[in-house]
C-alpha cells in the first residue's frame, strides 16, 4: 500500500471542553445589524456564528495551557511564574531583557516613548496600524519600505513582506541622524500575512550595521513567518522552527510583541532587547503604566499560560496545520473565482472586495459591503480594511486607499474544517450576489479611529 501523505489535513489536536455556538436566522441578523448600525465591532459576540474579525486573543489554550494557569504565582514582586516565562520567552529570543506587558500596543507605546520623539524617522516594513500611531505619538514619523512586489496583490513573490533594502538604504543615507531603529514586521500583516526571508533580515541587519542603528522585530506571528522560511526558502526546508526563529531574533536587537497571537494567549505580551539603558528607560516607563517589571500589567497565571503557548507554537505538525488551514480557505475561495489577495498568508485570508462588488465606488465602502453580506447571509464576522478604516485624512478629507479588503483572520485551534466548509459556501452566495450589494455611507464618526464606533448606512 502506499505511502504517500493523505490530503485531508487533520486537526493536530483533538476538542476536550466546547463552547457553544448559537444559531441566528438571517432575520434577526437583519435586525443584529440595525441595532449595531452596520458595524460589526458593534455586534454582541453571541450574535456572530463564525468569529474571524481577528486572530488576536481568540485562540483556544491547551490543556496543559490551561493546567500551567493552575500553577500561576500571583507573587507581586520576582514571582517564579515570571522567571519561566522569561526562560521560556529567551528559548526562542534570546535577548538579555525580556519585559512582560499586558499586549503588543503597551510594548509598542513603551519602546517609543523612549525612542521617539519630533523630528524622528521610523522605517519599518509596514507599521501595523497601533505601531503607526505609537511612532507618531511620539511625534516621530512612520515610513513603510516593503518591496514593491508586497503591494501587488496578485503578484506570487514567495516573501512579499521584505523590506526593500534600496529604499532603507536610501533613506538612512539622507536622514541617519534622525533614525532612531529600524523595525521589520514578521509576518506582515497589514500587507497580507506575508511573511519576510531570513536572506532579507541579514540584508537589513548589514544596512543597520553601516549606520549604527537598532534593529527590532515586530513579532506577534514569528512561528509562521518562520514556518514559511522552511517552507520556501533555499536550503531551510529540514530545519526545526524554533532553530530560525533563533536566527531571526539573532539579526535583531530587540522585538516587541503581542503573545495574543502566535504565543497562544488571549492576552499578553512584551518587549525584549539587549541594550541595558534602553532597558532601564523601558522599565521606569512600564512602572508608570503596566505593573511592576515582573509582571507588567499581567497576571502570573497568564505568564504560565505564554510559558507552555512558547513551547506549542513551534512543533512542526502545529504549522504544517495551520499554514494549510488558511491556504485551503484561500485556495477554496479563489477557485469560485472570488478575488483574494495572493499568496495565501499565514493568519487569514483577504478578499479583494473591489474586485468582487467593482459597481460600488471605494467612497461608498465596498469592503463594508461585503463584510455586511457575510454577516447577514452566513452570521461571520469579518474586518474591513479599506477606505473605513484607513479613508479619513488628517485634514479632514477622505482619501480611498489603494485596495479595499475584507479580512478573514483564523483564530487558532478553534474552528474546524466543516466550519470552514461553510464558511466557503456562505462566501460563495455573497459572491454570487456581489453585484447587487449596495454602496454604504457614515453617519456620525469620531475624529480618529473611527471604524470602531462609526454609526453606517446602506445607500439606497
Ligand atoms: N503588531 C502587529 C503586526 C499586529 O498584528 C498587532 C495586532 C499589534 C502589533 C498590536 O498588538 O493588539 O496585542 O496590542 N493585531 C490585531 C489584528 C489587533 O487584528 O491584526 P495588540
Amino acid at each position: 500500500m502506499s505511502d504517500a501523505p493523505f490530503s485531508t489535513i487533520v486537526e493536530p489536536f483533538r476538542i476536550h471542553s466546547v463552547e457553544p455556538l448559537v444559531m441566528t436566522t438571517r432575520q434577526q441578523r437583519r435586525g443584529h445589524l440595525r441595532a449595531a448600525s452596520y458595524n460589526l465591532f458593534q455586534l454582541r459576540a453571541e450574535h456572530v456564528l463564525i468569529d474571524l474579525l481577528t486572530d488576536s486573543g481568540t485562540g483556544a489554550m491547551s490543556r496543559d495551557q490551561w493546567a500551567a494557569i493552575q500553577h500561576g504565582d500571583e507573587s507581586y514582586a520576582g514571582s517564579p511564574s515570571y522567571y519561566l516565562f522569561v526562560d521560556a520567552v529567551r528559548e526562542l529570543f534570546p535577548f538579555e531583557h525580556v519585559i512582560p506587558v499586558h499586549q503588543g500596543r503597551a510594548a509598542e507605546r513603551i519602546l517609543f516613548t523612549a525612542l521617539g520623539g519630533p523630528g524622528l524617522i521610523v522605517p519599518n516594513n509596514t507599521h501595523f496600524d497601533t505601531t503607526r500611531a505609537n511612532v507618531e505619538a511620539s511625534g516621530a514619523r512612520a515610513v513603510d519600505l516593503v518591496i514593491a512586489e508586497g503591494r501587488d496583490p496578485l503578484n506570487e513573490h514567495p516573501f512579499k513582506g521584505n523590506m526593500d533594502l534600496e529604499a532603507l538604504e536610501a533613506l538612512l543615507a539622507e536622514h541617519a541622524d534622525s533614525v532612531p531603529c529600524v523595525m521589520v514586521t514578521i509576518t506582515n500583516n497589514s500587507g497580507g500575512g506575508q511573511p519576510v526571508s531570513l536572506a532579507n533580515l541579514r540584508g537589513v541587519r548589514e544596512v543597520c550595521d553601516r549606520y549604527g542603528k537598532p534593529l527590532f522585530l515586530d513579532a506577534c506571528r514569528f512561528a509562521e513567518n518562520a514556518w514559511f522560511i522552511r517552507e520556501r526558502e533555499d536550503g531551510q526546508g529540514e530545519r526545526d522552527v524554533a532553530d530560525i526563529v533563533r536566527d531571526m531574533s539573532a539579526l535583531a536587537d530587540g522585538m516587541t510583541m503581542s503573545a495574543k497571537k502566535d504565543p497562544m494567549g488571549n492576552i499578553g505580551g512584551w518587549l525584549a532587547m539587549r541594550d541595558d539603558d534602553l532597558a532601564q528607560t523601558c522599565r521606569t516607563q512600564l512602572i508608570l503604566t503596566e505593573g511592576f517589571s515582573t509582571y507588567g500589567g499581567l497576571a502570573g497565571r497568564d505568564l504560565e499560560a505564554l510559558a507552555q503557548g512558547l513551547k506549542e507554537v513551534v512543533q512542526h505538525d502545529y504549522l504544517r496545520y495551520r499554514i494549510r488551514s488558511t491556504a485551503y480557505l484561500g485556495e477554496a475561495l479563489q477557485k469560485m473565482g472570488i478575488p483574494v489577495l495572493r499568496p495565501i498568508g499565514g493568519h487569514a485570508v483577504y478578499i479583494d472586495a473591489r474586485g468582487l462588488a467593482p459597481q460600488i465606488d471605494p467612497l461608498q465602502y465596498p469592503g463594508q459591503a461585503v463584510a455586511v453580506a457575510l454577516y447577514e447571509v452566513g452570521g461571520i464576522r469579518s474586518c474591513e480594511i479599506g477606505t473605513v478604516m484607513f479613508g479619513r485624512q488628517p485634514d479632514g478629507s477622505e482619501v480611498a486607499p489603494s485596495m479595499d479588503l475584507v479580512r478573514l483572520a483564523i483564530p487558532r485551534r478553534t474552528y474546524t474544517q466543516s466550519h470552514i466548509d461553510y464558511v466557503i459556501e456562505v462566501c460563495e452566495r455573497v459572491a454570487a450576489g456581489a453585484a447587487s450589494l449596495p454602496g454604504y455611507r457614515i453617519t456620525a464618526e469620531p475624529p480618529s479611529l473611527r471604524h470602531f464606533t462609526a454609526t453606517i448606512q446602506a445607500l439606497d
